[in-house]
Formats: structure tokens, sequence, C-alpha cells
């Protein structure tokens, strides 16, 4: 278990008697309480393996209020509580450290799609109007594809996608302020989410569901509960701006023999392609491999056998297909012709597209495959982002190493780390951490760019944030949540990991 793990000890919370499953039942009946020790085993650990909880309880309300009623609940009875989505985050938030009882948000799916001008004024909006809007209202447990789906029905789009799409739900990315692979052109969910409704720990709704672009009205009170990973309370609508489904889209794979040269494909990508960048994801030979290999993918660059030390998947979204293909067709012939990059292909054949997003959206899953994988999500300054995995490299000269691999979202200066080993083993943690850790901070960065703190991370909060931020951080928990029920053992709570 994760608690033998890590030196972490259950907090002073009651255990979870018959009577409690009584009252879970009555509420919602017994479909929808799950108290079974094998059907909750999934519930219990995440995607990365990394962290096993040993919780016997697993409640699936379908509205506000239940969500409200089994807090109050927990609250007044001092049960814990671990708030679920799509069980897709990869620091450890989503699953039980102890016997926290899951709240699972799966059941809390229906797109709401009204706003206030519809309720008031405007009675069902024509779709016409949903459109000039953009603003999508829905409930916490929709899946971002779905999501996604809908809104290419009338024009739109979420302006977040990530490779976990197809699991994660829009609570869970709310939740961590999830990045993805289009932060660079559409900013993060602080600026997206237009307002949401959230339950504190007590029970008690917060409606902040606003879908207003402009209102400075006092404190925005929906940034405590985007990114505060299920301690602060528990989102059961949003409402999100929508950007218009760009008309055209062009995706290029490149081909580059060095790091310095992805930076200078990136600074003439930035300058040549401007408004219409809407990605620029960069992978080492290593980390494309994993899609190479695992799911015997094919390269649709050809120049080369062997390979490029580097790739490049750059994206670009506008509203004019021939402009679009011009600007980039430019690009990557100056790219060439300066010696930028070795090889490069473009597309916007949607099948093509699809295919170069997957050898860059399947790493995540193929590289679990290989064992076990320590995972560092970093933001850094861009011009030492290469430079942590060649001192890695240096440092960890071990025959046990499967791979070292390093990729992500450089347009916004955050690297995906990954070290590979058969499986778990204390000394080699060791000598990651606190090194890589101590590297981010002396650099100034941060030592979780998008993914969170969750429970893996809280030892190391303090090196992105300061004494101050944290002691205001404990204090706004405290009144939030009084009894510490919510999501405990994450983000806030100091831990100790044994060698
Ligand atoms: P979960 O994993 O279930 O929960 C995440 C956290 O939020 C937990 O702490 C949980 O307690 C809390 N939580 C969940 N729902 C609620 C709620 N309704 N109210 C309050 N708290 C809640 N992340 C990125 O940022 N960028 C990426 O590009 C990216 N790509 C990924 C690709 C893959 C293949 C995978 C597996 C993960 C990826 N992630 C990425 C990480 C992860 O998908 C995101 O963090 C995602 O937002 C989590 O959503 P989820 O629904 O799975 O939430
Ligand atoms: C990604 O960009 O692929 C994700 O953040 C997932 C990961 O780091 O594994
Ligand atoms: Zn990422």
């Amino acid at each position: 278990f994760t608690s033998d793990r890590y030196k972490v000890k259950r907090g002073p919370y009651a255990r979870i008697s018959n009577d409690h499953v009584a009252f879970f039942n009555e509420l919602l009946g017994r479909n929808r309480v799950i108290a079974d020790a094998e059907e909750c085993e999934g519930y219990n650990i995440d995607y990365a393996k990394i962290v096993r909880g040993q919780s016997t309880l697993v409640l699936k309300p379908k509205t506000t209020e239940e969500v409200s009623t089994i807090l109050k609940f927990c609250n007044e009875n001092r049960l814990a509580v671990c708030p679920q989505s799509g069980n897709t985050g990869l620091v450890g938030g989503s699953v039980p450290v102890f016997d926290e009882i899951v709240i699972s948000m799966k059941f809390m799916n229906k797109i709401i799609e009204t706003n206030e001008l519809a309720e008031t004024n405007l009675g069902v909006l024509s779709s016409d109007e949903f459109f000039a809007l953009g603003v999508l209202t829905c409930e916490a447990g929709c899946v971002l594809e779905d999501l996604d789906n809908h809104l290419g029905t009338v024009g739109l789009m979420m302006p977040i996608d990530l490779g976990a799409k197809g699991s994660c739900l829009i609570g869970g990315c709310v939740s961590t302020n999830a990045g993805g692979l289009r932060l660079l052109r559409y900013g993060n969910l602080h600026g997206n989410v237009l307002g949401l409704e959230a339950v504190k720990a007590n029970g008690e709704v917060i409606d902040c569901l606003n879908t207003l672009k402009k209102n400075n009205t006092g404190y925005h009170l929906k940034h405590l509960f985007i990114g505060s990973e299920g301690t602060l309370g528990i989102v059961t609508k949003v409402a999100i701006q929508c950007p218009p489904l760009p008309k055209a889209v062009n995706v290029a794979l490149l081909g580059l023999n060095s790091f310095e040269k992805v930076l200078k494909a990136f600074r003439l990508a930035k300058r040549e392609l401007a408004e219409i960048l809407s990605s620029f994801e960069m992978m080492d030979r290593r980390s494309i491999d994993i899609s190479f290999t695992t799911f015997g993918m094919k390269s649709p660059l050809t120049s080369k056998t062997d390979g490029h030390d580097f790739y490049v998947l750059l994206e670009t979204s506008g509203s004019n297909v021939n402009h679009d293909e011009e600007k980039l067709g430019s690009f990557v012939e100056k790219a060439l012709a300066d010696d930028i990059i070795e090889d490069g292909t473009l597309t916007s054949d949607p099948t093509k597209v699809k295919h170069i997003w997957a050898l860059r959206e399947r790493i995540s899953e193929g590289v679990l495959r290989e064992g076990y994988v320590f995972k560092y999500d970093i933001s850094i300054p861009i011009l030492s982002y290469y430079k942590v995995i060649e001192m890695i490299e240096e440092r960890l000269r071990d025959p046990r190493v499967i791979r070292i691999s390093g990729y992500g979202h450089l347009g916004d200066g955050n690297i995906h780390v990954q070290v590979s080993i058969p499986s778990y083993e204390p000394d080699i943690a060791s000598q990651l951490e606190p090194f890589i850790f101590e590297y981010v901070s002396k650099l100034r960065g941060s030592v979780s760019a998008e993914h969170g703190i969750g429970f893996v991370k809280t030892k190391y909060l303090h090196m992105s944030r300061t004494s101050s931020e944290i002691k205001l951080m404990h204090e706004v928990k405290k009144m939030m949540d009084p009894n510490g029920i919510l999501n405990p053992y994450k983000v806030l709570y100091p831990l100790e990991i044994s060698a």
C-alpha cells in the first residue's frame, strides 16, 4: 500500500460503519453506492499506478443536492472523502490514500446549455445564438471529448484538449487546471472558465455560475476551486467560454538534429505563423520511439530511416485554408533553407492529422507499458528546457534504466521528463529526488507545471511557492474545510518519503 511507501499516517477520521452505509443507500439507492471491495478496486488505483488506496465505499451522486447532502453528512460524521472524476490525474490526487470515501462524479454528466440570457429573455437559444455567445454550461461529470463533439455540431470547440480527453471529465480538468496541447493558443482554465458551482465541505452550495465575460464585482471566488484538486470543494457545474471551431487546421511534423534547432524553429514559428499557431510540441527521439515501438505506429517522415534526434509537432488553426497553407508552406521552406529542420511533412487530411497527433498523445500511455516510470512535469526557462534531460542522463548511468525521455509543451515552457525502469527502486528515486526539483527551484521554475501537486508532490510544494503563499493556502483550507475531510493528504500535506 501507498501508506507503506510514503511515510503517511491516517488522519483522525471516523471509520465507515454500517449506519453510514445505510444512510447513503437511503440517499442514493443501492446501485449508486458501491460497498463491494472488488468493485471498489478500480477507484483505488490511479492511472500511472503510483498510488493505491484502501477505500471500501464509492458514492455516485447525480445532482448537486446529493453532493451537498453527502458532504454535510461526512463533515458532521468526520468521514474523509476523495473526489474522483476520470481518474486520469498523474499525481495521485484522484485516489484515496487510506479509506476515504470516493465521490465519483461520473453520473453528473448533463449538458445544461442555457445561460442567464436564455432563461430570462430569449427562451432556448438557437444554435446561431449559442455559437455567437460561445458559452457552454454543463455538469462537472461530462467527458471532455463528449463536450468537444457536442460543441462541434454548432461550430464551437472546447478551449482545452489533452491525450486523456476520452476519459477525463471537465470537473477533473477544472480541479487540476489542466493545461494540455493548445494552451499556447487558448490559455488556461483560469481564463476560460467563466463561472462554476461548487459544494463546500459542510455541504453549502456556492453558486458562482457566472456566464459573463466581464464581471469585476468583488472577489473572483471561482479561482479557489480551479486547480485546488478537490481540497476546497467539489465542483458540480461549470460555464466555459468556447472558441469557434477553426475552418482550417494544418499539422506539421518536423525532424531536427539538435535542441538548439528546436528553439530556432520555435522562434521562426512564432514570427512567421503568429496568430494561426495553435500548438508547438517537442518530442525527443526516445519519446516518439515509444509510440513507434509500443503501438507499431509509422513515422510519416521518410528522408532518414534512423530517425531524428528531435521532433516537433506544430499545428495551425485559422479561418482561411489557402492563407494558412501558404504561411505554413513558407515556414517549412524557410526552416529547410536555413538548415533548421532535417525533414518535415505537412497535412490537413483529417486521417493524417489524427495519426500525427496520436504519435504525440500516446507517449504517456505507451511508456507505462515499460514498467515503473518516474514522471516529472516541470516549467523551466526555455533556454534550460532540455538541459534537465542531459543532466539526468549524466547522473543516472545505471543499467536498470530502460529509457530517459523528454517531451512536452515547448510553446509553454513545460517539459515532461520520464525515467523508465522495470519496477520501483527506492535508490533510483533518491537519485532523482530532490535533485530534479532543486534544479527547477534554482531556475525559479515550477515543480508541477500542469498536473498539480496531488499526493506525490506535496513534499516539494515549497520549492515553487513562498512560505507566505503556503501559509495563506493553509488559512484558506482551514476556513473552507475546518475538519480537513476534503481530499486529505493532498496538496498541503507535508510528506516524508521513505527510502
Ligand atoms: P481525476 O484524475 O479524477 O481528478 C484529478 C484531481 O481533481 C484529483 O485531485 C481529484 O480529487 C480532483 N477532482 C476531480 N473531480 C473533481 C470535482 N468535480 N471537484 C473537485 N475536485 C475534483 N494534464 C494536463 O494538464 N495536460 C495534459 O496534456 C495532460 N495529458 C494527459 C494525458 C494522459 C494520457 C493522461 C492519462 C493524463 C493527462 N493529464 C494531462 C493529466 C490529467 O488528465 C488531467 O489532470 C485531467 O484534468 C484530470 O481529469 P480527471 O477527470 O481524470 O480527474
Ligand atoms: C502529456 O502532455 O502527454 C501529458 O501531460 C501526460 C503526461 O505527461 O504523461
Ligand atoms: Zn502535458
